[in-house]
């Protein structure tokens, strides 16, 4: 047989005359391109009306490109294990469900208001982080994720060259920057300057949100402690502070046997 069949049994459509085709690889519109032998085959056999066509045409370069530029972002962003809201257990979190769904409408974030989520380890505070974060992706917005200990590699490394301001513009291209684990341990002047620079950055202009083991009241006593109050000042002024609570989901899964797949 001369001609392939598509999957649902019809002929295929004819391709492109080359000219038209090679029209539209200079236009770059590789999306309406591929999906034009088909629209117009459709097109003749249905008799649409051309502006018809035109409409469909263009709508699938707009649907591809922002397909595209949403892959791109979520790259970019570095969200850290591909949690989503899909996985999220609504009521094994001790975040009160009315908090949860009002932070998943994202209308926090076009506000430029921050987050703050601290409590003990395993209770889903990056979880939920992420999977706002991915959620923001697929709504068209930038997302930028840090650990504390990425964010003051990144600032220092910015410092010796002296393009920390560069790098801050770049980060705060971002409608939600991520602070995901504020740790435990004494954090040092780097990252506490570093944190502070991040926080006054988008201080009433993009939205913040930071997870850690203690409450953003209980900075100062990891780092230094000018620092640590400018920035917490700044961060709290516009803030939802959500405290988890709970036994670590780790150390449950984990003593129920769900933690791994069994040996055979
Ligand atoms: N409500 C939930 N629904 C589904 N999975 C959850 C939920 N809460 C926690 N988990 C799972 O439990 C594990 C620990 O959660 P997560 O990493 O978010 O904890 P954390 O609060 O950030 O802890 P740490 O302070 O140690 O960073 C993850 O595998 C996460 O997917
Ligand atoms: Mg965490």
């Amino acid at each position: 047989m001369s001609t392939t069949a598509t999957a649902t049994g019809m002929p295929a459509a004819p391709p492109l005359p080359s000219d038209l085709e090679a029209t539209m690889r200079r236009m770059r519109l590789p999306y309406l391109r591929a999906a034009a032998p088909e629209v117009l085959a459709t097109a003749k056999s249905q008799r649409w009306d051309p502006t018809e066509v035109l409409r469909v045409l263009l709508a699938e370069e707009v649907r591809g490109r922002d397909e595209a530029t949403r892959a791109a972002r979520r790259k970019a962003a570095g969200l850290p294990a591909g949690k989503t809201l899909h996985s999220w257990r609504e009521h094994d979190s001790s975040i009160p469900s009315p908090t949860q769904s009002a932070l998943a409408t994202l209308e926090w974030i076009h506000r430029g208001e921050n987050l703050a989520i601290s409590g003990p380890s395993g209770t889903g505070k990056t979880h939920f982080v992420e999977a706002l974060a991915h959620k923001a992706i697929d709504e068209g917005m930038r997302v930028s994720w840090f650990t504390l200990e990425s964010l003051t590699t990144a600032i220092s490394r910015a410092a010796v060259d002296g393009s920390i301001s560069k790098v801050l513009a770049k980060i705060t291209r971002a409608e939600l920057v991520v602070v995901d684990d504020i740790g435990m341990l004494p954090s040092g002047q780097a990252a506490a300057e570093a944190f502070y620079r991040l926080v006054d950055a988008t201080y009433e202009r993009r939205s913040l949100a930071v997870t850690s083991n203690i409450h953003p009241a209980g900075y100062d006593t990891i780092m230094p402690k000018t620092l640590a109050t400018a920035a917490v000042d700044r961060l709290l002024h516009h803030a939802h502070v959500i405290v988890t609570e709970g036994t670590s989901m780790r150390l449950s899964e984990a003593t129920n046997g769900h933690g791994v797949i069994p040996l055979t």
